[in-house]
């Protein structure tokens, strides 16, 4: 019982938050769309559905303007303040979104 109770606080501890993954969300929907599924008109691809670790390498990789070209210098902006517990949780809600069918 102690086990559980022990794993569940661990699990509270390091698990993402999905629902501030999904306010953070609100800021990328212009390029990105409500469902993820990206905008050409705004040459931002789909998301929805990615892999965790590929969406976090990706913000992180275009926050520290390591993947730096005229597309991402767009989006710059929007994650040069994000936080490590912030690219966290919006990259578990993203992975989270449904795939486009
Ligand atoms: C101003 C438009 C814009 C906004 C706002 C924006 N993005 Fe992007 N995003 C882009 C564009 C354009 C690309 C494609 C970059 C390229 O061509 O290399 C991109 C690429 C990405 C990628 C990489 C996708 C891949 O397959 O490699 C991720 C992940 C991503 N954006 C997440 C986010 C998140 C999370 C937010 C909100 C915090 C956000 N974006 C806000 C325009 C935007």
């Amino acid at each position: 019982m102690k086990f559980l109770l022990l794993l569940t606080f661990a699990f509270c501890l390091f698990s993402a938050d999905l629902e501030k993954g999904a306010k953070l969300y609100k800021k990328c929907t212009a390029c990105h769309g409500n469902d993820g599924y990206g905008k050409k008109s705004q040459k931002a691809p789909m998301i929805a559905g990615q892999f965790e670790w590929y969406l976090k390498e990706q913000i992180y990789a275009i926050k520290n303007e390591k993947r730096l070209n005229n597309n991402t210098k767009k989006m710059y902006p929007y994650v040069k303040n994000l936080s490590d517990e912030d690219i966290e949780n919006l990259s578990a809600y993203i992975a989270s979104m449904p795939k486009r069918k």
